[in-house]
């Protein structure tokens, strides 16, 4: 098993990258828990795994109860987090029991909100169980819930005490979901590691079959870059943290303008990036061959570099809303090379427009 440390002073945590459900209970037995574990699953995913965790604890003393929330974003709200407070509550569990967030980004943002507010905080554990969870929902203490208004705006910054990822969880992740993963993990290759952005273009095809060994690489690698970055920036007040924002300024305001029904969050990062990429190179900052090899990546791994039905007008709009959120100025994050970028509000807006045209977004 392979273990990533997360280095944040007295809220600092371990990362266990794993390929075995059963070892959960004797890795929760090394850290003082308490003895009641409440789970926090959502209905598909208690199905396929509830039983195997229940059994891990419970083998190793834990008294555990399962909690389950219907599965996808809409249920990411503060009347579920209203739900699962009740259940808390029915449970008897104190300050020294255990919230564990058995899921995806959602369950871990919404179980992790529960586990940040309950009793004002009680101790929170993770086995994320899709790939964009393992690479980066489940790393950086983001927990929080959704208002009709936008998404996570309502929550707080809360470490859990330890992640436990599975790799073989994700068999039955479905391919969609593989590649929203993929989105992040190109990203975190032309943020920060060109070796992991040339082990994806030499991989791709075992990460996409699933080679646990592939996959354990990969994760690792990502695991490390994101702790790096939240370890300098922990709360996003440095700026540091921006940097993972790569491709989503485009990205966001194309889930945005298109009422985030059309493209699907790691689709719309990638489109994001390549526009990102053709803005650096047309800016004399990335050659023309490391924008080849980002959209040649991004095509092998089935994500789109263009869109269809995006009207600009909306695009705009959606770009302009992130503008005032950010002070009045577009930033983007653009590439220099693979594995390195840079924070800029000085993009000429008719280059923007140029690559906004070049993605096939209509007028
Ligand atoms: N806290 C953070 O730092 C952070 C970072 C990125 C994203 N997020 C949040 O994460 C959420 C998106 O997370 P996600 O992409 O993991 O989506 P998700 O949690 O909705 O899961 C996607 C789908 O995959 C299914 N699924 C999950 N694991 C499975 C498995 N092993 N086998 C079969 N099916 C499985 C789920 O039931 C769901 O239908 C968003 O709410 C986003 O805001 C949070």
């Amino acid at each position: 098993m392979k273990v990533v440390p997360i280095d944040l002073g007295e809220r600092s945590y371990p990362v266990y990258i794993g390929r075995d459900i059963a070892d959960l209970g004797r890795v929760a037995r090394e850290f003082d828990l308490g003895e009641k574990v409440l789970v926090i699953s959502s209905r598909p995913i208690a199905s396929l795994y509830g039983r195997e965790v229940r059994d891990a604890l419970g083998s190793c003393g834990f008294q555990v109860s399962l909690a389950r929330v219907p599965d996808g974003e809409k249920y990411k709200t503060l009347s579920w987090a209203a739900k699962l407070y009740e259940e808390c509550a029915e449970d008897k569990l104190d300050r020294n029991s255990t919230i564990l967030a058995l899921g995806g980004g959602v369950i871990g943002d919404l179980a992790g909100f529960v586990a940040s507010t309950y009793l004002r905080g009680i101790n929170f554990i993770y086995l994320p169980t899709t790939l964009l969870a393992q690479v980066d929902a489940s790393i950086g203490g983001k927990v929080g819930v959704d208002l009709p208004q936008g998404k996570n705006l309502v929550g707080s910054f809360y470490q859990p005490r330890f992640v436990y990822t599975d790799l073989k969880v994700l068999r039955t992740l479905p391919q969609a979901q593989i590649k929203e993963g993929l989105a992040e993990i190109i990203k975190y290759g032309v943020i920060e590691d060109k070796d992991l952005f040339l082990y994806l273009e030499q991989n791709l095809e075992k990460i996409k079959t699933l080679s646990l060994d592939s996959l354990e690489y990969i994760i690792t690698r990502c695991v490390q870059i994101k702790a790096a970055v939240v370890q300098e920036d922990e709360r996003e007040k440095r700026g540091k943290r921006q940097v993972l924002n790569f491709g989503h300024t485009i990205g966001h305001a194309i889930e945005s303008g298109t009422g985030y029904g059309r493209y699907s969050h790691g689709e719309a990062v990638a489109v994001g990036m390549i526009a990102a990429a053709r803005i650096a190179k047309k800016m004399g900052f990335l050659p023309e061959d490391s924008l080849v090899r980002m959209e040649n990546l991004v095509r092998r791994a089935d994500l789109p570099s263009r869109v269809e039905g995006v009207n600009g007008g909306k695009l705009w709009d959606a770009l302009y809303l992130d503008k005032k959120i950010k002070g009045g100025k577009l930033y983007f994050v653009l590439p220099r090379r693979i594995g390195e970028v840079f924070l800029t509000d000085k993009v000429p807006l008719t280059l923007v427009r140029e690559a906004i045209r070049e993605l096939g977004v209509e007028k």
